[in-house]
């Protein structure tokens, strides 16, 4: 199998929650793979800030502030994305949240946050990468961040909620591969699944982390980049990745 990220030069990725953690580190590696990267987060200035270390590299990073709850901002995003760079080839669906919160006595507020981010968000950015896949006839490929809690129970207080979120990530993975095989379409679908990563994410739950099997954000980003060069007739359909002596 030839492995290479050749034919993703000076294409155009789309990276959610690129503002920081694993998405920051994906849309770096992209961008020095040669991709033309597009980072979408709310605190667009640190991906700004990003984009000015990253000058110099084969590709180049830009940032448009989006709030992945809100399917018009992703929309309009998308829109933008087109006038601006070009039809998309690659869509990383990071961005994503875990509120602690308890099934017997938690708000529906923080429900629904983790559930409109991290299932909807999702959804939305996904249809709008494959219009412009589809409009431009572009074998692209859509990556979902998921999670080890997306394929069975982890034991961690306060992540039921979002443990069902991820289990949906996994569902919706099959789902959209049968639609785009239905629909005549190369485009590719994988889930990446991680177990604990350090970010600022998994610090709020894990205050320890630091003495942890964990793994790095670049860890994961290495995994898409592997993903993404694999030849044409091949997808990996789902990656988990662990740290050697997770506990989870
Ligand atoms: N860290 C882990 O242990 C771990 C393990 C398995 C899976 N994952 C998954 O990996 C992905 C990234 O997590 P991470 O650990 O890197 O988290 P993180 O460090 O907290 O980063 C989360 C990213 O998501 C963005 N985001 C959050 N809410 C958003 C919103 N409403 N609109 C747009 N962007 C939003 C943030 O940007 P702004 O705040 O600037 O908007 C930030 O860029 C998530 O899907 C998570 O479930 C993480």
């Amino acid at each position: 199998m030839v492995i290479s990220m050749e034919r993703w030069h000076g294409k155009v990725a789309v990276v959610t929650g690129a503002s920081a953690g694993i998405g920051a580190s994906i849309a770096e590696h992209l961008v020095k793979h040669g991709m033309k990267v597009v980072g979408l987060a709310r605190r667009v200035e640190l991906i700004e800030e990003n984009a000015k270390k990253l000058i110099g590299e084969k590709g180049e990073l830009h940032g448009i502030k989006t709030d992945m709850t809100k399917p018009e901002e992703i929309t309009n995003a998308f829109k933008m994305i087109e006038d601006q760079y070009g039809p998309i080839h690659v869509l990383v669906n990071n961005a994503g949240t875990i509120e602690f919160t308890s099934l017997s006595d938690g708000e529906v507020e923080d429900w629904k946050k983790t559930f409109d981010l991290n299932v909807i968000g999702l959804c939305v950015a996904t249809r709008d990468a494959v219009r412009s896949m589809k409009n431009s006839n572009i074998d692209g490929h859509i990556i979902h961040i998921n999670s080890i809690s997306g394929h069975y129970p982890v034991q961690c207080a306060g992540v039921n909620v979002y443990s069902a979120t991820k289990y949906a990530v996994t569902a919706l993975t099959n789902d959209l591969r049968v639609e785009l095989v239905e629909a005549g379409t190369k485009i590719k679908v994988t889930s990446i699944s991680p177990d604990l990563t350090v970010t600022d994410l998994a610090r709020r739950f894990h205050t320890d982390i630091d003495n942890m099997a964990a793994l790095k954000a670049e860890d994961i980003a290495e995994a898409c980049v592997y993903v993404l060069s694999t030849p044409p007739h091949v997808q990996v359909h789902e990656m988990m990745i662990r740290p050697v002596g997770s506990r989870f």
